[in-house]
């Protein structure tokens, strides 16, 4: 049940048209990255259900197995390929595999992720973290979704939607290279989609919410912050596969963003107060 103060934040599952979806979807292709677990397994089993055939792509196959397994079991079509994003040539030849053995996808899912909660400070030494992050989530997505692009022009249709954050346009102490990461894929999907919008290939932009995951559990596990569950996410990305929107925000996100490009300095004495706050 949805509280009150989730319901005026917009923290809630969108209502989903399952015949629209449905319609979409059945007998088409859809490729989930991160489908092993959290928002990207209830948006594979949700799309699953709507008759799509499912590619899940994560690292951890035997948990992609599962699910693909689970999939099956209740009636539906899915596919699993294991890969890690941040080995580039792995996730071009995994979209390659894609339209070579499946075709042209219908719908991507561009929903693998990885964050880390840290300061400034705490980076020092470990430049690696920051290519991980670079890795999984821009690098990788643009070299996975290249190949599947090029077919979905190709065939003129399609969509291909992002799970990104709403830090994208609200950046927060403590999740920098999460943020600068996310957001220039985000960056990247605005730049492309003209160009794929004259294909006919849509491109929508999710900015999630604190969402209850295992992602998100180290930093907010005990916190009552109101969130969305993978179930809410998921209807959020299946409704945006109906509708077809740009953006999908909540509508603070937005405000947020304009009050924070109108007025940079208050925005930023806003972040450094919460940051000192959180110390
Ligand atoms: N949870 C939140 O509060 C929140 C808020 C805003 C936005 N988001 C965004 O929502 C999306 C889904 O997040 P979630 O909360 O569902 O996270 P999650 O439960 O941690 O799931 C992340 C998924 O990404 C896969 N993944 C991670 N590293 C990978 C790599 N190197 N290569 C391939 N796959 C990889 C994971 O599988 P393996 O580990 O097996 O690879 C897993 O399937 C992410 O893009 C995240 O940035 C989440």
């Amino acid at each position: 049940m949805t509280s009150p103060v989730a319901a005026l934040l917009g923290l809630r599952p969108h209502r989903v048209d399952d015949t629209a979806l449905r319609h979409r979807l059945a007998g088409r292709v859809v490729v989930v990255t991160g489908a092993s677990r959290g928002v990207g397994r209830a948006v594979a089993v949700r799309c699953a259900a709507a008759g799509g055939h499912v590619v899940l792509l994560a690292r951890g196959a035997s948990a992609l197995a599962e699910v693909a397994d689970w999939i099956v079991d209740h009636g539906g079509a899915a596919t699993s390929i294991p890969v890690d994003l941040r080995d580039l040539d792995a996730a071009t030849a995994a979209g390659e595999r894609v339209v070579a053995e499946l075709g042209a996808p219908a719908l991507v899912v561009s929903n693998a992720g990885h964050s880390i909660h840290r300061d400034l400070s705490a980076y020092v030494g470990r430049l690696h973290d920051v290519t991980r992050l670079a890795g999984v989530n821009l690098l990788g997505p643009i070299a996975l979704a290249l190949p599947l692009l090029g077919a979905m022009r190709e065939a003129r249709g399609g969509q291909l939607i992002s799970v990104g954050s709403v830090a994208m346009s609200l950046p927060g102490p403590g999740w920098s290279v999460y943020t600068a990461t996310k957001a220039g894929y985000d960056a990247w999907l605005r730049s492309v989609s003209p160009e794929l919008a004259a294909d006919r290939v849509a491109v929508t932009s999710i900015h999630l919410p604190l969402t209850r995951t295992t992602m998100s559990a180290p930093t907010y596990a005990d916190s009552r912050i109101p969130s969305l569950s993978a179930a809410d996410a998921a209807s959020w990305v299946c409704r945006a596969v109906v509708t077809r929107p740009r953006v999908v925000s909540p509508w603070w996100g937005r405000v947020g963003a304009v009050l924070a490009a109108a007025l940079p300095g208050a925005a930023d004495r806003v972040a450094a107060a919460t940051w000192r706050r959180s110390r």
